[in-house]
């Protein structure tokens, strides 16, 4: 009797210590397995005299209800805590905040575009448009560039196959010519011809690439027609916008002759900063001058009564100066290392 009270007691102090449930089994076994203790002394009960038998036969019951007993408590015990840690684990913390969508951003040449828009109505320009797949018509010869021109060199041009007359533009420009025969047109009813005043910003495309140049790239165009533009309105309205894009007033501009085949005189604008890493150095930023009496005539626009002056800058080149980016090659990579930078 004594020994079977021993035994419970042993089996309630293993089973405590035990925090898993393969052990837990395994204890069990010690106890009520086929070879357990308890089994043992169940089948010792044959040698006892036959009043015993039933006394110490009930009691051996007795221990193995209380053995499972204690054993069904353990069980839940372990499966208990085992639930807890897998909840604790999936927990949901529902004030967290939530991760969002990420933001996406403009990339920097269509931030610079924007900008140059911007600074450009506020001062009554509208901002025109037309076709990157062009004729030659209106990206040469309407430009005072007839065919075998050497100026038509200057652009290496990517021209569609089976389609004769027909290419990539490779400037902005010809958007003058569409700009002022649909202004003309549509104003022809009138004794004067009201002034136009435009930007195109948008993508022109030539031969060409390496860290400075890519196939394609941007430029904006500007065009200003009326009956007394001079080159005074054209100095001013450049050298303006450039101190306004760049917040700067301590910015250099300058103009320096060239030659462009649309525009009599021409000019090449060059700014330089009077601080920073690149102070002190002369960079070129855009082409302009007056416009040809040819092209106006192409535009359907007297060179006699009307004068105007025009521009074309590379705003790509004005994004990298603003943002100090040395490869060109960047703005098209689309590495979000890079672009996230502009959000
Ligand atoms: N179209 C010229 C180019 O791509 C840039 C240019 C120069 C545009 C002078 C103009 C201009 O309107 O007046 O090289």
């Amino acid at each position: 009797m004594h020994n079977i009270e021993q035994l419970i007691a042993q089996a309630t102090a293993e089973f405590a210590g035990i925090d898993d449930a393969d052990q837990l089994e395994q204890a069990k076994a010690r106890y009520l397995g086929k070879n357990g203790s308890l089994t043992e002394l169940l089948k010792g009960l044959g040698q006892l005299p036959a009043e015993e038998k039933r006394t110490v036969g009930a009691a051996i019951n007795r221990a193995k209800d209380a053995v499972e007993a204690v054993l069904n408590v353990r069980r839940n015990a372990i499966k208990h805590t085992a639930l807890e840690a897998q909840l604790a684990a999936q927990a949901l913390d529902v004030t967290l905040p939530g991760r969002g969508q990420g933001c996406g951003g403009l990339h920097p040449a269509m931030r610079t575009l924007e900008r140059i828009e911007q600074l450009f109505r506020s001062i009554g320009f509208e901002v025109a448009d037309g076709p990157e797949i062009e004729t030659d018509w209106h990206n040469f010869t309407a430009l005072n560039t007839p065919e075998n021109h050497p100026a038509r060199s200057m652009h290496d041009t990517f021209y569609l196959e089976n389609a004769p007359g027909v290419l990539l533009r490779t400037h902005t420009s010809p958007v003058q010519i569409r700009t002022m025969l649909t202004h003309v047109e549509r104003h022809k009813h009138l004794d004067s011809l009201p002034e136009i005043r435009i930007i195109c910003p948008g993508r022109v495309y030539r031969v060409d690439s390496d860290a400075t140049h890519s196939p394609m790239f941007h430029q904006v165009e500007g065009l200003w027609v009326g009956e007394s533009v001079s080159f005074a309105d054209l100095k001013g309205v450049m050298a303006d916008f450039l101190r306004r894009f760049f917040e700067s007033d301590d910015l250099k501009v300058r103009f320096r002759p060239s030659f462009f085949p649309f525009t009599e005189p021409s000019a090449e604008i060059d700014v330089a900063f009077m601080s920073g890493t690149m102070e002190g150095r002369w960079l070129e930023i855009a082409g302009c001058g007056m416009v040809h009496p040819n092209v106006l005539r192409h535009g359907g626009i007297d060179p006699e009564r009307y004068t105007g002056f025009a521009f074309g800058m590379g705003p790509d080149r004005l994004t990298m100066l603003r943002y100090g980016i040395d490869d060109l090659r960047l703005f098209y990579d689309g590495d979000l290392r890079f672009l996230s930078q502009f959000k």
